[in-house]
């Protein structure tokens, strides 16, 4: 796709736009990754359950992830009796487990309480695993960090002496944007140690997202792990990935409506917010913008419309000036911004464009004042 064209082919903005040929490249090559090592692999749903999205995995992978009710009814429509779905979470109801175990061909609980409070109810096919938390940590910052002090997320690798004969199966997931399969390697030398050769009772492993499979060159370390854990014991493993398969597939396209200057420097106020993007609030990150130029003269606030202070997404320098009217695109947002998006101040959610093989680029979703009407009013 051309991405200097691709702003002057949305009609109005805020827009987000999926480039279906980036989807595509990313799942070709998890499509190698599977051929060379003989992992399965799912597209975690949480990252962008876009329709299209979602047939796509399921034509070129082995399935979905997900991790609530509403997920999996939605994995469920897309893949029918084909192909796996596997949930985890620490919010399982009691109240849903059911209609959840009916959906779902894996659950993998995340506690012992809510293996023992639900197990009794399970009288279907599906295969049931641990989530485990192997308390290592690769990442400084707590807030990306599952493996963290007081973690809600999985079972304590210390608190495991034996695996119950009802589960089948390991989940973990302990890193996110990883870019080398150390962490992965750590893990699996931990379970052999801890388990040894009763690992062979176990059918299949889970090891979650969190790694950026499309940006990692030597993939021989992970293919060599699959391979291994196939021929030591038998183990069927999996994958999850998220973000590697739409994170540098989505655009979000955006006006600079306003222009002045706060204590010298020069402000520019986007159609779009932190609410299209909430992490740059959450996180504190400055998303990459397309025509940002590090050594441009000109350098500009680009801050949200909302009335949040902190509603900023950085400075960036640009070759030639902004102007109220120009448009701005911001690269690798395809994964969590969208489906975190909120209409909080009342301001509509971005439209959604589809750039096909082709280069067309078709509108796909766009939202009126009906959608939020309904929302509040009863
Ligand atoms: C259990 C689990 N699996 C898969 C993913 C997908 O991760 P990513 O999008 O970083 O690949 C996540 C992300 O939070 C997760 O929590």
């Amino acid at each position: 796709m051309d991405l200097n064209e691709l702003k002057n082919k949305v009609r109005e903005t805020p827009a987000f736009v999926f480039d279906e040929k980036g989807i595509d490249a990313n799942l070709s090559q998890l499509v190698n990754l599977k051929k060379k090592s003989g992992c399965q692999v799912l597209y975690s749903i949480k990252a962008l359950p876009l329709e299209r999205v979602l047939k796509k995995a399921a034509e070129y992978l082995d399935g979905l992830s997900v991790s609530s009710l509403f997920e999996a009814r939605l994995a469920k429509e897309v893949m029918g009796e084909t192909g796996s779905i596997h949930l985890t979470t620490p919010g399982i109801r009691d109240d849903e487990f059911n209609e959840l175990i009916e959906l779902c061909t894996h659950i993998s609980f995340n506690s012992i309480n809510q293996y023992q409070r639900l197990i009794p109810s399970a009288i279907t096919e599906e295969s049931f695993g641990f989530r485990i938390n192997p308390k290592l940590s690769f990442s400084e910052d707590s807030r990306f960090d599952p493996c963290r002090q007081y973690s809600k997320l999985g079972i304590e690798i210390e608190a495991l002496d034996c695996i119950p004969k009802k589960i089948q199966g390991v989940h973990f997931h302990t890193v996110f944007a990883h870019q080398d399969f150390l962490p992965l390697e750590k893990i699996v030398v931990l379970l052999k140690r801890k388990f040894g050769h009763k690992l062979i009772e176990l059918k299949w492993m889970n090891f979650g997202g969190g790694y950026l499979y499309n940006q990692i060159l030597d993939q021989e370390p992970f293919t060599n792990l699959v391979r291994q854990l196939k021929t030591e014991f038998n183990i069927n493993v999996y994958i999850e990935p998220g973000k590697a398969v739409v994170g540098n597939a989505g655009y979000l396209v955006s006006t600079v409506i306003d222009s002045f200057s706060s204590d010298g420097k020069s402000v520019m106020v986007l159609d779009t917010s932190v609410n299209h993007n909430p992490e740059v609030f959450e996180y504190q990150r400055k998303p990459n913008l397309l025509e940002e130029d590090k050594k441009g003269a000109y350098s500009y606030l680009l801050v949200g419309s909302s009335c949040l202070a902190g509603d900023l997404f950085g400075e960036y320098r640009f070759t030639t000036e902004l102007k109220i009217g120009d448009r701005v695109v911001f690269v690798n947002v395809g994964a969590y911004s969208l489906i975190k998006a909120n209409r909080f101040n009342g301001y509509n959610l971005p439209d959604i464009y589809w750039a096909d093989k082709t280069n067309r680029v078709t509108l796909i979703k766009h939202n009126t004042y009906e959608n939020y009407h309904q929302q509040w009013v009863e």
